[in-house]
């Protein structure tokens, strides 16, 4: 029997975010094999509904990674996507998946960070334990 890692799908922008991934790896940085980076132009561009489908198919946590306040490629993408994901932040909550959605700042120098970030939620994933929708689908 394998033991469970959680299953992490970070969204990250293009300009700032994915970059610090790219570093993190050029740099040798280590972090959790379990996470896949989808790259959006911009964190703003991550709709609630992508973050919705990620958790219904089973994702145990979305992270979605922008630029630095001011830093933004689109000017005010990073705010629009701050206040549309403390929005779906209490949605979640509602809907008893507190704690499975996070937003970071990670620069495009900020490899270290980013291996940090994602290390760390990781951690905060594993305590909450597996997205009881896997039990679910298993059930069915
Ligand atoms: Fe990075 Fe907008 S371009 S958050």
């Amino acid at each position: 029997m394998s033991e469970w890692e959680p299953n992490i799908l970070a969204f990250a922008c293009n300009w700032c975010s994915y970059a610090g991934a790219d570093l993190a790896g050029v740099s040798r940085f280590q972090y959790p094999a379990t996470v896949k980076i989808l790259r959006v132009m911009c964190s703003s561009r991550v709709e609630p509904s992508f973050i919705l489908k990620a958790l219904k198919d089973g994702a145990d946590g979305v992270l979605v990674a922008g630029c630095h306040i001011g830093d933004c490629h689109y000017i005010d993408g990073n705010r629009n996507a701050e206040a549309r994901i403390n929005n779906t932040k209490k949605a979640l909550e509602k809907l008893g998946f507190g704690g499975r959605l996070r937003l970071e700042w990670i620069s495009a120098s900020e490899g270290l960070r980013f291996s940090e970030v994602i290390k760390d939620f990781t951690e905060e994933i594993r305590n909450l334990g597996e997205n009881p929708v896997k039990e679910v689908k298993e059930n069915e």
